[in-house]
């Protein structure tokens, strides 16, 4: 796995070198299409810092294969990450601060999770009126199985002070310019959830750069930005963080807001927990299909809450039949899902997807509007054709 600017430097010595038209030469010279080694069939939302988002045909497994994996970067990857010289400081309302190494944390009884990671403005380019930021469809989830230590372990070793009620990560992000680091916290009482954890590894191998290697924060169920990559120290506080990031980043309004109305931060709290939400991984949107049978299969996931049912309308909305629902499960894991159709005649269909999960949310038929498209979870839709 290389950084952008080690790409960039390899490709213009490539491009010197050479000289040809080969599609990775000519996104340096010119940002046409970026093939990122590793990242092969992402789509990719911004080359600037790393934005990829998995295609939803890829929706098709239980756990997302890491080169299929979105990829969401505020800023650089850290160029420089020697994990022998690497080290996490745990300090702020504690008793005993610490500083721990790779090794040490490898060291620690590792825990298990598997969890669905979804960016926070995952469907954001749906959103009406439009709303600025990464024009992220419908691919910037993924679900993988992520291992390390608990953080409520390495709280308990440093002795968390009765005034800790919030825990902050720090990236070691290389921040371009004036933008502030990537700082975020989590309150003391999901921090200290025995799912928490700071993970080394991820579908059992170390993590890869562009996931954070060589340690990040896993808040499983919550928006990936909860998740801090490339960690470099986790402080206890008092209060929440309200650096950008916290605030005026991924915040959310207490009301409903009228379309296009901006947010008021006072009136406004951080987003957390992901909503429940369905895509339909295939048939693809505009796909013609040449029998009357449609296999129809998609992905559901609820974040802390598990799903309890996807439904299927292959008319608009009127009616509604029940997907089969895959067998492999997990707290804070998407299912599988699958549904086979039969079209009485031939002609134009737009097939709707919702579920509902175990905290009796059902995915709305429009999704509530924020200024930032955050938690879009209108019903998935595709429209086909069935030819005869
Ligand atoms: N951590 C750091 N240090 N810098 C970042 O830009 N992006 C966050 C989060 N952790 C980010 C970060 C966001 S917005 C998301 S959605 C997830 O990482 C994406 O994780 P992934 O790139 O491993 O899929």
């Amino acid at each position: 796995m290389i950084s952008r600017r080690d790409f960039v430097k390899a490709v213009s010595g490539a491009m010197a070198a050479v000289g040809a038209a080969h599609p990775l030469l000519n996104w340096a010279a010119d940002d046409s299409p970026v093939v990122i080694p590793g990242k092969e069939g992402m789509i990719v939302r911004s080359a600037r810092f790393f934005d990829l988002e998995m295609p939803s045909e890829f929706m098709d497994s239980w756990i997302t294969p890491v080169p299929h994996f979105f990829v969401r970067n505020h800023m650089h990857e850290p160029s420089t990450l020697d994990a022998a010289t690497w080290e996490l400081k745990i300090s702020g309302e504690v008793e005993k601060p610490l500083t721990l190494t790779l090794a040490e944390l490898q060291k620690l009884d590792a825990h298990s999770v598997t969890n669905t990671l979804e960016c926070a403005g995952n469907g954001r380019a749906f959103q009406r009126p439009i709303v600025p930021g990464v024009q992220w469809q419908k691919g910037a989830v993924g679900t993988a199985h992520f291992s390390g230590p608990r953080l409520r372990d390495l709280l308990q070793r440093a002795g968390v002070k009765t005034t800790g009620k919030h825990v902050m990560f720090h990236g070691l992000d290389e921040v371009p310019g004036k933008v502030p680091p990537f700082i975020r916290s989590i309150p003391i009482e999901k921090a200290s959830d025995g799912d928490t954890l700071i993970a080394l590894r991820m579908n059992g191998a170390e993590l890869t750069k562009h996931h954070g290697f060589p340690a990040r924060a896993l808040v499983p169920g919550w928006i990936g930005a909860a998740s801090c990559k490339w960690l470099s120290e986790i402080k206890v506080l008092e209060k929440e963080f309200e650096g950008n990031f916290m605030k005026p980043g991924y915040r959310f309004p207490n009301h409903p807001l009228k379309p296009g109305d901006p947010l008021n931060l006072d009136d406004s709290h951080p987003v957390t927990a992901l909503n429940v939400k369905s895509v339909i991984a295939s048939p693809a949107d505009n796909w013609t299909s040449k029998s009357r049978s449609v296999h129809i299969h998609g992905v559901a996931w609820g974040g802390e809450a598990d799903v309890v049912k996807v439904e299927i309308s292959t008319d608009n909305g009127a009616t509604w039949q029940a997907a089969k629902l895959g067998r492999d499960q997990a707290k804070y894991a998407w299912r599988l899902w699958s549904h086979s159709w039969k079209a009485v005649t031939p002609g134009d269909y737009t097939i709707l997807s919702r579920a509902t999960d175990s905290q009796g949310r059902t995915q709305p038929a429009n999704a509530e509007w924020n200024p930032s498209g955050y938690l879009y979870n209108a019903y998935d839709r595709v429209k086909i054709h069935v030819q005869s």
